[in-house]
């Protein structure tokens, strides 16, 4: 009966730690602050090992979404100027994203200070060596906020 006990419990573990594995490497946390910055300017996605990605968007700041908002959108690095552009024009309670918009791979809500949201996507349409940016398409700000997405 020990015997058994102790088995079951080795395979718990095993499973716990490959769930936390898995979850570790396929998400990141970004955050978008007041002073209209992302913190970090590089995005890593390992293609071969996720075939699902999530991004959890973190507003660190106290600036309400409509004056200070945040999302993140994944594009090609040539299609970002005209999807943000695209974003403006489709408005706020379309988080800046033009509906349906065949160009966006990801994209996130936009939040404001005190609030965080997450996107999880397919890795699929992505190409490894690829050359993918992620933004912020609030009006005005995709130019101080955006990053290279990295796919390997
Ligand atoms: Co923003």
């Amino acid at each position: 009966m020990k015997k058994l006990i102790t088995t079951a419990a080795i395979a718990f573990f095993a499973l716990s730690s490959n769930a936390a594995f898995a979850n570790d490497e396929c998400k990141v946390v970004i955050e978008g602050n007041d002073a209209m910055q992302f913190n970090t300017k590089e995005l890593n996605i390992d293609k071969a090992a996720c075939a699902e990605f999530t991004i959890e968007l973190v507003h660190p700041g106290s600036l309400p979404k409509e004056a200070m908002g945040h999302n993140v959108v994944i594009t090609a690095a040539a299609d970002m100027d005209a999807v943000a552009a695209d974003g403006i024009g489709a408005g706020a309670e379309a988080n800046y994203v033009k509906p349906d918009d065949s160009r966006v791979i990801a994209h996130t809500s936009v939040v404001g200070g005190g609030e965080s949201t997450s996107v999880t996507f397919s890795t699929a349409g992505l190409e490894t060596g690829g050359d993918y940016k992620f933004f912020c398409s609030f009006p005005g700000h995709y130019t101080m906020m955006n990053g290279a997405v990295i796919v390997k």
